[in-house]
């Protein structure tokens, strides 16, 4: 079972919500986490920071283009005067698919799905369509959400990218779950509190109460038609 975390932005709440699904999912064998590209490595890492949220039975995979400054990655790659591959972030997941079976991955994007990734304008959401993955959006649950969310969803559709639901991420507004769960014909498959402190403990709980129906891991299951989960 494989399924990529983007979000509406950066700072959204991504790495929050993959530590979350990671710890739901922890136990069974083969559980990953993989971003691809990073940038803003100097202020810290969302691989580090997932891997001590969730635990040491987490596989972390390393990055493909790690770089410090925190830009856009098209522009922290130029600065480091290197252009991303895309070939090389599929290979590296084509590599991980044949080594790890059916294993169960999460896949963080970088920042909203419109960055760029190349100076010619190869976008992040061009990367997870070639990945053919399915899509969790992770948005705010607060003012601004409605529109940020459904430009998302629209953005997605519009490029056939399959899509996994939404999270909602912040504290708890009945309102705007029922907006974007009409307008923008989805579900939103969890709403995450602000964890205080955030911690592996506070993870694990937020976990266990993490869609509690199994809701997204069936619709997980039922999107790869070959049966591959
Ligand atoms: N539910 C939450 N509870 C507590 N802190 C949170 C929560 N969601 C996000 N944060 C905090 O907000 C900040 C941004 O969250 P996070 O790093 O998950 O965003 P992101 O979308 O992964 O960002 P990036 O685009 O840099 O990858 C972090 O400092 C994180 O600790
Ligand atoms: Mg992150």
């Amino acid at each position: 079972m494989e399924v990529v975390v983007t979000g509406t932005g950066t700072e959204i709440g991504k790495t929050v919500v993959s530590a979350v699904l990671l710890a739901r999912w922890a136990g069974r064998t083969g559980v990953t986490y993989w971003k691809p590209v990073a940038t803003g490595a100097e202020e810290g890492s969302d691989s580090r920071d997932v891997a001590s949220l969730v635990g040491p039975e987490l596989r972390v995979l390393p990055e493909c283009y790690r770089f410090a400054p925190p830009l856009s990655p098209h522009l922290a790659a130029r600065m480091a005067g290197v252009e991303i591959e895309p070939e090389r972030i599929l290979s590296a997941y084509r590599r991980h698919r044949e080594s790890s079976g059916n294993g169960l991955l999460v896949v963080e994007g970088i920042g909203g799905l419109l960055v760029p990734l190349t100076e010619r304008g190869y976008l992040l959401a061009d990367l997870l369509k070639a990945l053919d993955l399915p899509c969790l959006v992770v948005s705010s649950s607060q003012l601004g959400t409605i529109n940020h969310t459904l430009l998302t969803l629209e953005a997605l559709r519009s490029r056939g990218m399959s899509l996994a639901g939404v999270v909602l991420n912040g504290p708890v507004n009945l309102e705007n779950r029922r907006a974007i769960e009409r307008f923008g014909q989805t579900r939103v498959v969890a709403e995450l509190e602000p964890l205080n402190p955030l911690s592996r403990e506070t993870v694990a709980r937020a976990a266990s109460e993490f869609d509690p129906e199994g809701v997204l891991e069936r619709d997980l299951r039922q999107s790869r038609p070959d049966g591959r989960v």
